[in-house]
């Protein structure tokens, strides 16, 4: 972890999240394209090990927090610790989070309020938190990771979907208000990707994570650009693509159904 003494005047990117799957690969994109990075999640250990690793690999400066954001007042803590290092903040990506996978009667409703949280409270916290000093440059970036489940209702999945939309609306709500500011806004809207998302859920034997599964390092990449070409919103992979438009004119009682079959484990024959 580098030190504020060693930061320089590039701009700075801060990833929730960085220390695996989409996040990690957006760190290392920011990161190749000479981006400062202030790196969060909960792992410290990996924190350490990843900012060393991009700061050896392209010189750049970074700075890990440790900090559970599905606890209230975390973001405000991320802030507070930045300001007193006199770090600046130009880039913002939500991307943190974590799926509660069955069916609502089963599931913890303590780790659905901790989504919720994660989800919800704490990338509208930041953004609150970070956007008067993006606003004040006329500059800056908001990339909030939601999911092709933003777009649809799935049963077994219907906090985590429900969370998503929550993202989705309130981004391209951002990117609207935002227009002719100076700062890009772009929703991350990824389906299912190879990273270590499932096997937390324990969803690997869903038939979305038995059938074709992104590369993480293409679903960053995908971001990335869009938020350099101010997409409001980016769904990574043409299949991807496919299924949100055919979502968009199909009754909602009937993504439901095909959601829920996606959902549901693969017979093992
Ligand atoms: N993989 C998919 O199929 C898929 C599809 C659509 C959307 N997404 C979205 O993509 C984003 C990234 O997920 P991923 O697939 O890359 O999963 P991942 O490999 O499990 O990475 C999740 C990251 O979030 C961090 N995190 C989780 N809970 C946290 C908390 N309470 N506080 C701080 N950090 C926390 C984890 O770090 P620590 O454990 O160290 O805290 C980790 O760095 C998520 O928002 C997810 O919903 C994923």
């Amino acid at each position: 972890m580098g030190g504020e003494e060693q930061w320089d005047d590039r701009e700075t990117v801060l990833v929730t999240g960085a220390t695996s799957g989409i996040g990690y690969e957006l760190c290392r994109r920011f990161a190749a394209n000479g981006h400062n990075l202030v790196v969060v999640a909960r792992d410290a250990r990996r924190l350490g090990e990843i900012g060393a690793e991009f700061e050896k690999s392209f010189g750049i400066s970074s700075m890990g927090i440790t900090v559970d954001l599905a606890v209230p007042g975390a973001p405000q803590q991320i802030f507070d610790d930045l300001q007193r290092r006199n770090i600046p903040v130009h880039i913002l990506v939500n991307n943190a989070g974590f799926n509660e996978y069955g069916p609502f009667a089963d599931t913890s409703l303590q780790r659905e309020l901790e989504m919720i949280q994660l989800h919800i409270a704490a990338i509208t916290s930041l953004t609150k938190l970070f956007l008067p000093a993006m606003l004040q440059r006329r500059h800056g970036g908001i990339l909030n990771v939601g999911s092709t489940g933003s777009f649809a209702p799935v049963p077994l999945n219907a906090v985590y979907c429900a969370t998503k939309a929550y993202i989705l609306s309130f981004t391209e709500a951002l990117a609207g208000e935002l227009q002719g500011s100076g700062i890009k806004v772009t929703a991350l809207c990824p389906g299912a990707t190879a990273t270590e998302f499932a096997a937390r859920a324990n969803m690997e034997e869903t038939r979305i994570f038995k059938g074709p599964l992104m590369d993480a390092a293409a679903v960053a990449a995908a971001g990335y650009e869009a938020l350099q070409e101010n997409r409001g919103v980016v769904v990574p992979g043409i299949m991807n693509q496919a299924t949100i438009a055919s979502i968009r004119f199909a009754p909602r009682r009937l993504v439901a159904r095909i959601g829920r079959w996606m959902l549901e484990q693969k017979p093992a024959h």
